[in-house]
């Protein structure tokens, strides 16, 4: 059966083209529509005969065009598959991730040296009385080493607490010895400028056992080892002191993790940077929590200065101020 539409079908090469030849094949004005119209024409006899083969045409076509739209369709969707193919290798916007502040990360690195150690981890108040703060320390009223700190006091008299050390004698007197623990935390100060700041963090250490059990030289190795681990291969050398609350007292320097010990500007030319202090629990503490036949030592240190020599930030000030700038490079 010779059907000339069907080569036309054929030839389409696009989804659109073959809509245009359906139009022109079986639309109102199709050629093949018209060719029904020719029916009015044709003797009685023929017309089923013609009718037939017209129809089977038409059937054809009807066919035909169904499989020329389904190859069409997949050739389509195959070209739009390659124009929207995803480049995974291709760069994309970076990512900013956070990252911990210096004085957080420095707390949570001495933390968890002392935790590692066994230490507890102690907590107190940051408004305290004048016992915990001063008294019980071994700091009474008329005592001049108060004048080392200058405190902000609150209206019923209470202070916001000048160190960490306070947390030892809440500690003490609701624990029985033996005691190893830290208390890290926030302090207030009446002072600022280029090294100090009105609240800055500490960590008062303490460890308390039996009579004879805990001695100057325990305390000089825990902290050797400890300064080691927070600077690296510095030097560490003790020099007497003195702290109400301790005797013999200590304070620790490490050689200057900025000359090395060789003398610069922020070691004042003596190749020492101050860190802690320390010593051995005066008696008289024991006696203000009620501890007897006891020895202990006791340290404390500054976070924000730690922060500081460890990441060698010149101004103190710096690490309050929330600078993105200055936080982004601890990332
Ligand atoms: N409380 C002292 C301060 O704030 C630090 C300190 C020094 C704590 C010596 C101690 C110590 O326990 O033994 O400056």
């Amino acid at each position: 059966m010779d059907n000339q539409w069907l080569d036309t079908i054929e030839s389409a090469s696009s989804l659109d083209e073959l809509e245009t030849i359906r139009v022109n094949i079986l639309g109102k004005k199709g050629s093949l529509t018209l060719e029904f119209a020719k029916m009015k024409d044709i003797a009685n006899e023929d017309k089923k005969e013609f009718a037939k083969n017209l129809n089977e045409k038409k059937g054809a076509v009807t066919k035909s065009l169904e499989a020329k739209k389904t190859i069409l369709m997949a050739i389509a969707l195959e070209a739009q598959l390659k124009e929207d193919k995803i480049d995974v290798t291709a760069f994309s916007a970076k990512i900013q991730s956070g990252a911990f502040h210096p004085v957080q990360d420095t707390m949570d690195r001495v933390i968890t040296y002392f935790q590692n150690l066994n230490f507890s981890v102690e907590e107190g108040p940051l408004v305290e009385d004048d016992f915990h703060n001063f008294e019980a320390l071994n700091l009474p009223a008329y005592h001049p080493a108060r004048d080392m700190q200058d405190t902000f006091y609150t209206k019923d008299n209470k202070v916001l607490r000048t160190h960490t050390s306070p947390v030892q004698i809440r500690t003490m007197m609701s624990q029985k010895p033996p005691i190893r623990m830290i208390a890290p935390g926030t302090v207030f100060r009446k002072d600022f400028d280029i090294t100090h700041t009105p609240m800055f963090s500490q960590v008062e250490g303490l460890v308390v056992d039996e009579l004879g059990t805990v001695s100057f030289a325990n305390l000089k190795h825990v902290m050797i080892e400890f300064l080691q681990h927070m600077f690296g291969e510095v030097e560490v050398r003790f020099r007497p002191s003195f702290f109400p609350f301790t005797e013999p007292s200590s304070e620790v320097d490490i050689s200057c993790v900025f000359c090395e010990g060789k003398g610069c500007r922020v070691c004042s030319h003596t190749g020492w940077l101050e860190v802690l202090g320390c010593g051995i629990v005066d008696e008289n503490v024991f006696t203000a929590v009620g501890y007897k036949n006891v020895s202990g030592y006791a340290f404390g240190l500054g976070i924000e200065r730690f922060a500081m020599l460890i990441h060698k930030i010149g101004d103190l000030r710096s690490l309050f101020e929330s600078d993105i700038k200055l936080l982004g490079q601890f990332r």
